[in-house]
């Protein structure tokens, strides 16, 4: 096969990679390892930044965000006995939107179902070459076992955290960072609705919790966990109780309402980034590049952020042979990816408990400045509402 650029991955990233460069008339043909119906159904992110709902509006995705989509104004920060509300629209003019990782996938898989998109599900075997030659292309096993080869301009490296593309650099033309927290996260979906109107970030004593959710009738939440721990150690009754102890159940009169627990899972926690983004005519998007903490919201925002840069790049690179943009990917991008991977960190490292009690003296007082300071409190706004696009 030939197309312009081939993508590997058929997730958030991938598959609105190959919407944009639709968008511009240019083709792609996406290859994905897992089946069609394992990727709709992966419970991952829920909260979409102002930039984020922008760009998705302005290339005809945003049906679904007016329809189901919840805006929101801002987070509670809480510790015991105090909860204090940041309002972001006040602080820094932009507000968020609950849409889960899940609809952001569906509308995207039926934008490319509806253009008649090629995308190989089920495909075994992915693996970029030639990347160093103007000729790249991505070899791989079709579901029905037939060996495919598909040659490209470039190849978009949108495969996650363990797909074959990061590791398709070669280790001395690359630099790598991680942080591996010593903490995950349990994340619970339930049939309950919302006990709040906006998302509740707690810090307690007993370690982090989070009221987050997916709609009026589904809450998700999450409690701040030992790494290495089994769902089968957390019935549902340990849960709830523990949740309704962090989140502060029966404080000025607020309660935790417990329902049907759906889906349980443990989620460790690392922060990764990957330099270049770029090795050759191999681009790199998302978490294929770079993995963030949860804490910050940002992992599905910042794989939007990579391709909406990358797909005006490779539009230059495939129509006119100019390279100034895919020269300039890289960099531009890790701008942002680092300005990211530091909030998250930072928003981790405040809320989680690290068994050190000068850390819990440091992260009560940092709580503080942000909710008392105008100054910290715009800090927090500005970087979780988002940064534009382009930063
Ligand atoms: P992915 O969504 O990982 O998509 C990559 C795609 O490539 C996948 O479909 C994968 O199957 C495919 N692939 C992998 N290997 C191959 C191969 N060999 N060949 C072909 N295809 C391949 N972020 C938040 O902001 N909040 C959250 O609560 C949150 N929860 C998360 C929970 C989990 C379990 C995980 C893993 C991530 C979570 N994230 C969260 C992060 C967020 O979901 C990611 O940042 C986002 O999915 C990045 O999109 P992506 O398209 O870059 O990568
Ligand atoms: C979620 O709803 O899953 C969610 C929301 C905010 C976060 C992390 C996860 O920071």
């Amino acid at each position: 096969m030939r197309t312009d650029v081939a993508i590997i991955g058929a997730g958030p990233a991938g598959l609105l990679l190959a919407h944009l460069l639709a968008q511009d008339g240019i083709e792609s043909i996406v290859v994905e390892s897992r089946a069609k119906e394992y990727v709709a159904a992966r419970i991952r992110a829920g909260i979409l930044e102002s930039s984020s709902v922008d760009l998705l509006r302005s290339v005809g995705l945003g049906a679904g965000i007016e329809a189901q989509g919840d805006e929101h104004r801002g987070i509670y920060l809480q510790w015991p006995s105090e909860r204090h509300h940041l309002d972001f629209v006040d602080l820094v003019g932009r507000s968020v939107w609950v849409y889960g990782q899940t609809q952001v996938q569906a509308d995207l898989v039926a934008a490319s179902e509806a253009a008649g998109r090629q995308v190989y599900y089920d495909a075994s075997d992915a693996a970029p070459h030639h990347l160093d030659t103007d000729h790249p292309c991505v070899t791989f096993t079709d579901a029905g076992g037939a060996a495919q080869r598909i040659d490209a301009v470039a190849v978009a490296g949108c495969d996650g955290s363990f797909g074959p593309s990061r590791a398709a650099v070669p280790d001395d033309q690359r630099d790598t960072w991680e942080r591996v927290y010593p903490y995950s996260w349990l994340g619970i979906l339930a049939d309950v609705a919302p006990s709040t109107d906006e998302l509740i970030y707690a810090w307690h004593p007993d370690g982090f919790a989070m009221h987050s959710m997916r709609s009026a009738t589904v809450s998700r939440l999450y409690l701040q966990v030992p790494n290495g721990t089994a769902v089968a150690d957390w019935p549902d009754d340990r849960i709830w109780t523990a949740l309704a102890t962090r989140l502060g159940h029966g404080q000025d009169g607020w309660q935790l309402t417990p329902g049907l627990i759906t889906d349980k899972s443990v989620l460790p926690m690392r922060s990764f980034v990957q330099s270049p983004m770029r090795h050759g005519r191999l681009f790199l998007a998302g978490d294929a590049a770079h993995t963030v903490p949860p804490t910050g919201a940002k992992g599905l925002n910042l794989a939007i952020a990579d391709v909406a840069l990358l797909a005006p790049a490779l539009g230059d690179l495939v129509r006119k042979s100019d390279t100034a943009l895919v020269d300039a990917y890289s960099d531009t991008a890790l701008r942002r990816v680092w300005r990211c991977e530091h909030f998250s960190w930072w928003m981790t490292s405040m809320l989680h408990i690290s068994g050190d009690p000068f850390d819990a003296q440091l992260q009560l007082a940092q709580l503080r400045w942000v909710t008392s300071s105008a100054a910290g409190a715009a800090g927090l706004a500005e970087n979780y509402a988002g940064l534009p696009i382009g930063f």
